[in-house]
């Protein structure tokens, strides 16, 4: 059973997953750490020298003349700075002599069942039964550092997850200035790497391109994960598809700054590096303390991007997600930030919720404006009081009589931030990000607070708790509109302001944390402007995050596909929109609206009174849709069968239940295609040895009254099955169903 081993002949670590294995060699008597492997499962260590340990240049303690061409190139497990190895390195500081060199010798090592925390920090969990742990201790006998590489495999997925952590063993305090997570060192291959880059309304949009020469990354020192770059890199062959060849992907455990860099050398080997942002990072550390760097997950697939996609999906959902719902059919909300934006009341919000409850809609989540004097977005933030003007009879008499009407009540809260114009702004100037003698510059409007202070920390818990205490709220969209400027704390001491970016996101995952304990009940869904924020870090706290402003379907496929790319379809914070869209004035079909929010949670955002009534006639029937492939679509695996962007003209994609016994298809003709009827669609991940029932469903038909098919398994994959949509225009969309009852 045992995942890791250690050959202690070759004095070789080698890590399995059921795909994939990754080894580790400590060479020489100064004992550094190689890497020597990642990739395809191997049954042995029994390799050829992948180190080169034997060729030029050879190792130090043989050719010390030359131990800056071994620096140069060898492949280093956790690359350290400033002694000769000149591709970007993971690890530097800042001693008391002002030296910023470190070093990595191995002295133990430890194997166990199970997997530790990372104390403050969100991280994936498996029992004794389900994955097992490698600890390489090294040291840094110079700067009186201990390092210790984590490392745990779990054995149903291909992912391997790593983390460090820092020790001062030494008696001088020192500076970390640099601390990344992970280093992968690739020998010498062509390939592609894939970031998934964005902006507003825009996340997340797939970028493959070749990797050549040099240092490619993408980054973020915005406080948050971005908009615009994301905490993920992908490898791949340059024959890698999206079913065949051999693909690699790492994705960043962390919500603030980060760095994803591929670098190819000099030698055509590639060096994958993630962490935290450096920049802006001064970590002070004191003798006796720790600093732990977040988790990186490690992905290995040889089925191409799809089987990357699905190792990530089964690793955050068995592994990842605590909370209670991310295995639950989520209620169907309906928002009221494009219905109303800040002008409703309470009588408003009732007539919305009527309508809601009698189309079969379960949940009235209020959006933004309920408190202070907010009416617009210049102020108030921090004021978590209801306003009362608005709502005659606080929240508690609101949400009883949405109760009453039969729907379930949530609310938005931005807890982070503080407006200039609110009286915690004037009780508190000093709680908001800024630096003395500069004007802070505002975002909205606003400003973000100091979660590095514990007393700022304990204000926004507070608040929060107050608010969910005042009245039955049984959903939270917290969200997070700015990102942070003006770095400079009034708490922190002036050499600890490097601390504060840092610090801010362990704020975060401490208000998180102890809102998750205290109210184990509550559905909390991440927001951050749209989807700035959705990443595995968030993930550790919400079940689901809102995945963009943009709700157009035709924008949200591209965005939906790209986010799918890692994180499954059960995660994804998805509406129905009003039409024309709000962010691009595009109108489509009501259903293709549906289709494509039925990939993720799923949910109204519209004014349900004002639309039109053939329209609110076709939610019950979605809402049938809903229940009848929740199921499927939360827990099957998610393969993507045509890309609009690639194509120009049709989209689709397709879940299928584990044991192969359902799937669902669901295919947009975004440009209307002359003869689309005939271009047969290939399924995937069926079992060619089935036959299935093939239903082209119509969401308004009575049961059995839908027109079905019978088909083998191998014949959909292989020659395809036409989808039947007709020439109706563009944006036209069509789901098929299949069942297979000799399971
Ligand atoms: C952000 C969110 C929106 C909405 C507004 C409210 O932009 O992404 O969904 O909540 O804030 O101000």
């Amino acid at each position: 059973m045992n995942k890791i081993i250690f050959d202690e002949n070759n004095r070789i670590f080698k890590l399995d997953t059921p795909g994939s294995s990754y080894m580790i060699k400590i060479a020489d008597e100064e004992g550094f750490l190689l890497h020597m492997y990642y990739g395809k499962r191997l049954n042995s260590t029994i390799t050829d020298d992948l180190c080169r340990l034997e060729q030029s240049p050879f190792i130090p303690s043989k050719n010390e003349r030359e131990r800056a061409s071994f620096m140069d190139c060898a492949p280093f497990e956790y690359p350290c700075h400033g002694l000769g190895d000149y591709r970007d390195d993971a690890f530097s500081v800042l001693n008391k002599a002002g030296h910023t060199a470190t070093s990595f010798s191995y002295r133990s090592h430890k194997i166990y069942s199970g997997k530790h925390a990372l104390k403050g920090l969100p991280a994936t969990f498996g029992t004794e039964d389900e994955c097992e742990t490698l600890e390489i201790t090294g040291a840094d006998e110079a700067n009186g550092l201990e390092i210790t590489l984590f490392y745990s495999v779990f054995y149903d997925t291909d992912a391997i997850v790593k983390s460090v952590r820092i020790e001062n063993t030494g008696n001088a305090d020192i500076k970390l200035t640099k601390v990344l997570s992970s280093c992968v060192d690739f020998y010498g291959d062509e390939y592609d790497t894939v970031f998934l880059h964005g902006s507003w309304a825009r996340e997340r949009i797939i970028d493959r391109k070749p990797l050549g020469y040099g240092k490619h990354y993408v980054s973020s020192l915005r406080g948050e994960s971005s908009h615009q770059e994301h905490p993920f890199i992908g490898l791949l062959a340059k024959n890698a598809d999206e079913d065949n060849g051999e693909v690699y992907g790492f994705n960043f455990v962390y919500s603030g700054n980060f760095i994803a860099q591929a670098e190819k050398s000099q030698f055509d080997s590639v060096r994958v590096l993630m962490g935290i942002n450096p920049v802006d990072f001064c970590w002070n550390l004191k003798p006796g303390e720790e600093f732990y760097a977040p988790e990186v997950i490690c992905v290995y697939s040889d089925k191409g991007i799809g089987g990357m996609t699905r190792s990530f999906h089964d690793l955050y959902r068995r592994h990842l997600i605590r909370s209670k719902y991310k295995d639950r059919k989520r209620p169907i909300l309906i928002n009221n930030w494009e219905a109303t934006y800040f002008n409703f009341d309470t009588e408003k919000l009732i007539s919305i919720a009527k309508r809601a409850s009698a189309l079969g809609i379960e949940m009235l989540v209020m959006d933004d404006g309920w408190f202070g004097h907010r009416n617009d977005d210049s102020s108030s933030l921090g004021d978590w009081y209801v306003n009362e003007e608005k709502l005659p009879g606080g929240l508690k008499y609101l949400v009883d009589e949405v109760n009453k009407l039969g729907l379930k009540f949530g609310i938005w809260m931005e807890p982070e931030m503080i407006s200039p114009d609110s009286d915690l702004y004037r009780a508190h100037p000093d709680w908001a990000i800024q630096i003395p003698g500069r004007t802070p510059v505002r975002s909205r409007a606003q400003l973000v607070l100091d979660l590095s202070r514990d007393e700022v920390v304990e204000y926004v818990y507070g608040r929060i708790s107050a608010v969910l205490k005042s009245a039955n709220i049984e959903y939270l969209k917290w969200d997070m509109n700015r990102q942070l400027t003006d770095i400079g704390s009034f708490g922190l001491a002036p050499e600890a302001q490097g601390e504060l970016f840092h610090r801010y996101v362990l704020g975060v995952y401490a208000l998180q944390d102890r809102l998750t304990k205290d109210f184990p009940d509550l559905l909390l869904e991440n927001c951050s402007g749209g989807g700035a924020r959705f990443d595995p870090g968030m993930l550790y706290y919400s079940p689901q995050i809102w995945t963009s402003d943009d709700q157009d379907p035709v924008e949200r496929m591209k965005i939906q596909q790209g986010t799918a790319l890692i994180y499954p379809l059960s995660t994804m914070g998805a509406h129905v929109c009003d039409c024309p869209n709000h962010t691009t004035g595009r109108t489509t079909p009501f259903e293709t609206r549906g289709y494509v929010a039925l990939a993720g949670t799923f949910g109204y955002e519209l004014d349900v009174t004002r639309i039109p009534e053939t329209d609110q006639a076709l939610i019950p029937y979605q809402i049938k849709m809903y229940h009848r492939f929740n199921d499927l679509v939360r827990t099957g695996d998610y393969y993507r069968i045509a890309s609009f962007l690639e194509n120009h003209e049709w989209d689709a994609w397709e879940v299928v239940s584990p044991d192969k016994s359902e799937a669902l298809l669901t295919v947009i003709n975004v440009s209307a295609r002359v003869n689309m009827k005939a271009r047969p669609i290939k399924l995937k991940g069926l079992d060619p040895e089935k036959m299935y029932t093939v239903t082209f469903v119509d969401i308004k038909a009575e049961p059995g009254k839908e027109q079905t098919l019978t088909l083998p398994g191998d014949a959909l994959m292989y020659a395809g099955i036409n989808p039947r949509i007709d020439n109706a225009g563009d944006f036209r969309g069509r789901l098929i169903y299949l069942r297979s009852e000799n399971v």
